[in-house]
């Protein structure tokens, strides 16, 4: 699948394996999840505009750059909290907007609970973020809300991903490029990631 980008940095791998692994406390996925966050930023942000932009050095003028294009983070509530610092420590002037969804246990459909857009688009780009591509069903509905924001330039970033999920992103949304540490197996009878690493937002949260 053309938009679909797999990381295959080793650093990303090696720290996916810690934070897949069942005994790695809260406090140390957190931890992975904004440094695995802070990498994928890297590969996510590699085809961003750029304008001229001299810097006057002690020695002379070097010609530099500048990014073009205001950035906005659009992490789906819970789990998405926690990449937000990652990708903040390389993009500190990043707008955070949040949207709030949760998946109901039942029918797998995610229900909106946030949402505070201001009417217009005030970003460039939207860097949606959620550790968690299962049933795709909130990223889905996510990219649903940024499009009638008026979003035109969007992109998913994410940890682990079910063909599954990736499916129905790509069906719904074919221009909305998807980066991700790994794509896994397969989803299993109640909806999750196999093998994955479980609920991402209790193992953040401790609520497990
Ligand atoms: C998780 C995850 C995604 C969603 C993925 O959130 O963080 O948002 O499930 O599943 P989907 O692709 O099938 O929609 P959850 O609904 O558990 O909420 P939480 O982050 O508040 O725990
Ligand atoms: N949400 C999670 O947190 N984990 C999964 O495996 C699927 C959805």
């Amino acid at each position: 699948m053309s938009n679909l980008f797999p990381s295959s940095h080793p650093l990303v791998a090696h720290k996916l394996t810690k934070l897949r692994d069942v005994a790695t406390q809260p406090k140390k996925f957190r931890e992975l999840v904004r440094e695995i966050a802070g990498l994928l930023t890297y590969e996510v942000t590699a085809d961003l505009p750029t304008v001229p932009r001299a810097a006057q050095t002690p020695m002379g003028t070097a010609n530099g750059v500048e990014l073009s294009e205001k950035i906005g983070l659009i992490p789906i509530l819970r789990a998405g909290l926690g990449m937000v610092e990652g990708v903040w420590e390389l993009i500190p002037n990043a707008e955070v907007w949040h949207i709030g969804l949760y998946r109901d246990e039942r029918t797998l459909k995610p229900v909106e609970y946030y949402n505070k857009l201001p009417v217009a688009p005030t970003v460039d780009v939207c860097l949606v973020l959620d550790p968690m591509l299962a049933t795709g069903g909130s990223a889905v509905a996510t990219i649903d809300i940024l499009k009638r924001w008026g979003a035109k330039k969007i992109k998913f970033v994410g940890i682990l991903a079910a063909p599954e999920g990736i499916a129905t992103l790509h069906g719904k949304h074919p221009d909305v490029p998807i980066h991700i540490a790994a794509v896994d197996s397969h989803l299993n009878e109640i909806g999750y990631i196999v093998p994955g690493l479980g609920d991402a937002g209790d193992r953040q949260f401790g609520t497990g």
